[in-house]
């Protein structure tokens, strides 16, 4: 089975401003800064998936694309994981969240019941909280949506499919 999720991915300039944060954030909270190739947020997570239902993942979902800007940091006490994430996330992200959360409901996909908490994780295992702070903005425009592999062992990633905002 495959353990699954779909994601936003940054832009080559975010992911930089992204590890950069990363790195600054990690020797503060004591924790394991996410390289710049896995920085990602998250859309919905599958959990295991077993290959009978890849099917019913290709959502065809249409939408324009949308400007997503990341302008604070903070922590997940219980995930132990720094984030950066936005004060005000995109009206055009939280309803294209909505619709892929109500698509894969709809599909039988069971999803997490808390609400969604737009987020990339930045840094992994961190001994102490991050305070919410504003940091400066770090922009991209969001052109595609992914659907990814954790690879077993690794915990690599691997882009399965792509599907382009268009309009
Ligand atoms: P995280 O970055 O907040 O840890 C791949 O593991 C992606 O799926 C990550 O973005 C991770 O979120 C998310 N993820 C992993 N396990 C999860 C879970 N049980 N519930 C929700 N999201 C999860």
């Amino acid at each position: 089975m495959a353990r699954l999720f779909f994601a936003l991915w940054p832009d080559a300039a975010a992911s930089r401003g992204l590890e950069e944060m990363a790195q600054a954030l990690a020797p503060l909270c004591g924790g394991r800064p996410v390289p710049r190739e896995k920085i990602h947020l998250t859309l919905a997570f599958l959990g295991e998936v077993p290959p009978g239902r890849m099917e019913a993942l290709e959502i065809p979902l249409a939408g324009a694309p949308f400007d997503l800007r990341v302008d604070v940091v903070g922590s997940f006490r219980g995930a132990k994981v720094a984030w950066a994430g936005a004060d005000r996330p995109a009206p055009a992200l939280l309803s294209f969240q909505a619709k892929l959360a109500a698509e894969l409901t709809l599909r039988g996909f069971a999803l997490e019941e808390r609400p969604f908490a737009p987020h990339a994780t930045l840094v992994r295992k961190i001994r102490t909280p991050v305070p919410r702070t504003p940091i400066a903005p770090i922009e991209w425009r969001v052109e595609a949506w992914t659907l990814v592999q954790t690879l077993p062992g690794t915990g690599r990633y691997e882009t399965l499919r792509e599907w382009r905002l268009e309009g």
